[in-house]
């Protein structure tokens, strides 16, 4: 196990190249499954979580390579329908094999991930839709068997839950019906910019799909899919987070080169709201630090909402912004784990029912402070960036499962971080 020293008061400028975006590569590399031919994918970020899903496809039977970014994969045979136990629970998002599983073989077996410390992770939306399409789902032994015995079958399915759309889930179905007989539309589908990447990757391996991006997505079933080639889209959180690091410790600005300007409006709005400047080109985003800095009032929502996925690090943000702000997670109620960890580091925040409410102090000071999942450790190394002192942050794998060098990165921008044996 690994840990950071971050040195907190350098200030940033230069410019940052955004990685691949990990939630799109984990649903793509699980959709090569859906061929017999060779696919090459491109800019699939070295993240723990890509390497977890590569060895899971290695385990059903595809053969891989990777080199730099690239990925090719090949699954001419499937050995096995089953994603065992020991590989599920290292990450969630290995769900996402049970819909390829079944359109290929008809079978899937896939351990429950359970919950994990970002609060219940259900997983009865998925298996609700593969039940539309025909497959017959039971749990046993901590397993969930799919068959779909007589092949799946396009239907109508809605994907809605009490929490809004499902993203996975939506994945998951549209990766289920893209081989089924007939035709299948998915209603209340999620419409994050990951949902429509891998949309476009089974549409240029042949399939029919409309409407990705939208909460109705059309899937007319067609018989075989090809190999292709495909560039995953810039990860918007990692971009996100860089962005925040920007409003928090840039001498000036910084530039972060490689993004999908358009996928990072919702966090460009809050930052201007914040009083920073955002400038925006077609694939650069240029953050500055805010002259009078001002807190906000965020909730998280569904694309094109403000992402869960940046609510860690805008409290970051705020336990430093003068004046009060309110956090609320309506997605997952009890993402705050970072909030007792930043209050060891003297920030101001109560946590109630999903909500956070923060008064922004002048400055943290650093303490010994535990990663305890993706975006709150992303969330831990910004507010160190400016404490006084120190920081050291222990668990960092948790960060190197979604973030491609994250420490490299912002040494690369002037920060002071070592990675050290725990
Ligand atoms: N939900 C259900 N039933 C289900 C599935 C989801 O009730 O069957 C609920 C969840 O509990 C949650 C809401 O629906 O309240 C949305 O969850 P969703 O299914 O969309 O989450 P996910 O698809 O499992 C992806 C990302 C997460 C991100 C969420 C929300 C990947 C690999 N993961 O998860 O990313 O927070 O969408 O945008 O794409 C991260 O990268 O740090 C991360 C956690």
């Amino acid at each position: 196990m690994e840990k950071f020293i971050v040195h907190g008061g350098s200030q940033l400028e230069g410019s940052v190249n955004i990685s691949g975006s990990k939630n799109a590569s984990l649903p793509i590399l699980a959709a090569t499954l859906l061929t017999r031919e060779q696919c090459v994918i491109r800019r699939v970020p070295d993240v723990s979580d890509t390497n977890y899903m590569l060895q899971i496809l290695q385990n059903l039977g595809a053969e891989v390579e990777r080199a730099s970014g690239t990925v090719v994969i090949r699954c001419e045979k499937l050995r096995s329908h089953e994603a065992p136990y020991d590989l599920v629970r290292k990450m969630r998002a290995s769900v996402c094999v049970m819909g390829p599983l079944l359109a290929r073989h008809n079978r899937a077996s896939v351990s429950l991930p359970g919950g994990c410390v970002i609060g219940d992770r259900p997983i009865d939306l998925h298996l609700r839709g593969l039940e539309g399409l025909g497959a017959e789902a039971t749990v046993e032994g901590g397993n969930v068997h799919l068959e779909a015995r007589y092949g799946l079958t396009g239907k109508v399915i809605d994907m809605s839950g009490k929490h809004g759309a499902t993203v996975l889930g939506t994945d998951n179905v549209m990766m289920a019906a893209v081989l089924a007989k007939g035709t299948t539309v998915i209603t209340g589908a999620a419409c994050e910019p990951e949902v429509v990447d891998l949309a476009d990757f089974l549409i240029a391996m042949g399939a029919k799909i409309t409407g990705a991006g939208t909460p109705r997505i059309e899937i007319e079933g067609v018989s075989e899919l090809g190999g292709v080639e495909h560039t995953v889209i810039p990860d918007r959180i990692e971009a996100g987070t860089f962005m925040v690091a920007g409003a928090l410790a840039a001498k000036d600005s910084i530039t972060l080169r490689r993004v999908n300007p358009e996928h990072l409006t919702s966090i460009t709005e809050v930052l201007r709201r914040c009083g920073c400047k955002v400038e925006v080109s077609k694939t650069t985003v240029t953050v500055s630090r805010a002259a009078n800095p001002v807190g906000a009032n965020i909730t998280t929502e569904p694309y094109p909402g403000f992402p869960t996925d940046m609510q860690a690090q805008m409290c970051s943000l705020f336990a430093v912004t003068p004046g009060t702000s309110v956090v609320r997670d309506t997605i997952f109620p009890q993402r705050f784990m970072h909030a007792s960890e930043m209050k060891r580091m003297g920030a101001d925040i109560t946590v109630d029912d999903g909500t956070a409410i923060i008064h922004g102090v002048e400055q943290l000071s650093a303490a010994p402070v535990m990663a305890s999942d993706l975006r709150a450790s992303a969330a831990l190394v910004l507010s160190a960036l400016t404490a006084k002192g120190n920081t050291e942050i222990s668990r960092v794998y948790h960060i190197d499962r979604g973030y491609e060098h994250i420490d490299d990165k912002l040494i690369n921008l002037g920060a002071e971080i070592e990675r050290l044996p725990a």
